[in-house]
């Protein structure tokens, strides 16, 4: 999410500030990248559920630490809803 924001992309809301607590930075994860990202939890899954937009891809983006393994990381910001 924060590095979404650096990119200057503007929309992304991120309301909350990565508190999972607003699904506002929901993304699609480029999907060569899907089985490298950490497991969802059960609370990232749950606020998703929120969603009318979620699919397979979905993750919130506050929830993806950054590493070297996640180097080319593509993701799309999901619609608002
Ligand atoms: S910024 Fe609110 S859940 Fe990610």
């Amino acid at each position: 999410m924060e590095a979404i924001r650096a990119s200057g992309a503007d929309e992304i809301l991120a309301l909350c500030g990565g508190c999972l607590s607003c699904a506002t930075c929901h993304v699609y994860i480029d999907p060569a990248f899907q089985n490298r990202l950490p497991p969802i939890s059960d609370d990232e899954s749950a606020l998703l559920d929120t969603s009318t937009h979620r699919n397979e891809h979905s993750r919130l983006s506050c929830q993806i630490v950054l590493t070297s393994d996640l180097d080319g990381l593509g993701a799309t910001v999901a619609p608002e809803g």
